[in-house]
């Protein structure tokens, strides 16, 4: 099979990082370009780094010897090596926006893991297990912007990469009605480690720009439908959410109150779960987690420590599933931020989009 060459924009931040990873051993993607900021290009990666490398692998020869190419200056000769790029910059939204339709209008697919385009109603937002059909809108956004290839895709944020898979089929068989959320965020959510973050420690602060935000309006354009050339947002279920920030290096956690149309049983959530698979289970794709949710009968589970990594960080831990005082149930969720959070989700919706075709 032949391998799609791509690119990692944004290559020295975290979700970059952990890109970078991922696909370095890929079976379909070939990592061939490496770009960031004016600050990093044209140094090597590893001299770009400058000792700011996170994660627990090393980092391969290959790789570090990469040249960082300008995200901004060098569109066209990014572009022009690869078949698609993922993109997780820290700039200002407007910028990000331009920046993704100039590498799409020189007819390089993006992957982003930016919220600057979520709401663009051409743009898709994709779960792989969740909205797969949302890429058919890809054709009116080509024609919107004049490319033949090129197009934006995007991934939602990572604070609702839990809740919103365990929901999803719920609404499917019962109605969701109203969901009350409260989400325990890990710190490289920022981009940050306890070393880079000392304040982390031993502390918890009840305030994540823009998060909560997030958290209640991006679950209405996944649960969408496609009308002609956009995606509508669904009007319901209806979400409110709070977000924190603790002390926990990966994994966020997040605790769900939730009203049915018909409330289910116990036992007929835990099964829907169980059950619970999509297309990219159904392809085979290679990021794809065998059991997408994994349901937890121990009180004291799922832990972000144990439970983070689970099935490579790409499935869904939920449990806790008891009835409520004032809501039908509760629960709890966790997923990991920067892998099914950010990067590997970024990656699954590629394989998901070359499997269909959009990457050709
Ligand atoms: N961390 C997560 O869990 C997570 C989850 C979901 C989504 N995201 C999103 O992913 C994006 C990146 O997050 P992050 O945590 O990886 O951030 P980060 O660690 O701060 O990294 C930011 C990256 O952006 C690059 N950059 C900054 N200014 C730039 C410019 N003017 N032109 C080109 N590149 C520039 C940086 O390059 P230099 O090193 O050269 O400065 C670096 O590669 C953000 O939009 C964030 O919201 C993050």
């Amino acid at each position: 099979m032949k391998k799609y060459k791509v690119a990692v924009i944004g290559a020295t931040g975290m979700v970059g990082q952990r890109l970078i990873t991922l696909l370095e051993n890929h079976p379909w993607f070939e990592l061939t370009a490496l770009a960031a900021s004016p600050r990093s290009a044209g140094k090597t990666y590893e001299e770009a780094l400058g000792g700011r490398w996170k994660m627990k692998t090393e980092l391969s020869d290959k790789v570090k010897a990469m040249t960082v190419y300008n995200a901004e200056a060098d569109v066209e000769t990014v572009a022009g090596m690869v078949d698609f790029a993922f993109c997780a910059v820290d700039m200002k939204k407007d910028e990000i926006k331009a920046l993704e339709e100039k590498y799409a209008k020189a007819e390089c697919p993006i992957m982003s893991n930016n919220s600057a385009n979520r709401h663009t109603d051409d743009v898709p937002m994709i779960i792989p297990e969740l909205n797969p059909d949302h890429a058919k809108i890809i054709e009116a956004q080509r024609k919107r912007l004049g490319t033949k290839r090129g197009f934006i895709a995007v991934k939602s944020n990572c604070s609702l990469q839990s809740y919103v898979p365990a929901l999803f089929p719920l609404d499917a068989e019962f109605g969701v009605k109203n969901v009350l959320v409260c989400t325990y965020q890990a710190i490289s959510g920022a981009g940050k480690t306890f070393d880079t973050w000392p304040e982390m420690v031993d502390n918890v602060i009840p305030y994540i720009g823009g998060e909560e935000e997030k958290s209640e309006k991006e679950p209405l354009k996944i649960w969408g439908k496609i009308e002609g050339d956009k995606i509508v947002d669904a009007t319901s279920p209806a979400f409110t959410a709070q977000c924190l920030r603790v002390p926990v290096s990966d994994g966020h956690t997040a605790a769900v109150f939730v009203n049915f149309e018909k409330k289910p049983t116990k036992e007929q959530i835990i099964d829907i779960w169980n059950k619970f698979s999509g297309v990219p289970q159904e392809l085979n794709l290679p990021s794809a987690p065998k059991q997408f949710i994994h349901y937890f009968t121990e009180d004291n589970m799922p832990q972000s420590k144990l439970h983070r990594d689970l099935e490579g960080g790409m499935a869904v831990s939920t449990g806790r599933l008891r009835e409520d005082t004032q809501y039908d149930y509760k629960f709890v969720c966790l997923s990991h931020n920067t892998l099914r959070g950010a990067a590997g989700g970024g990656v699954l919706m590629a394989e998901l989009l070359c499997a269909l075709g959009y990457l050709d």
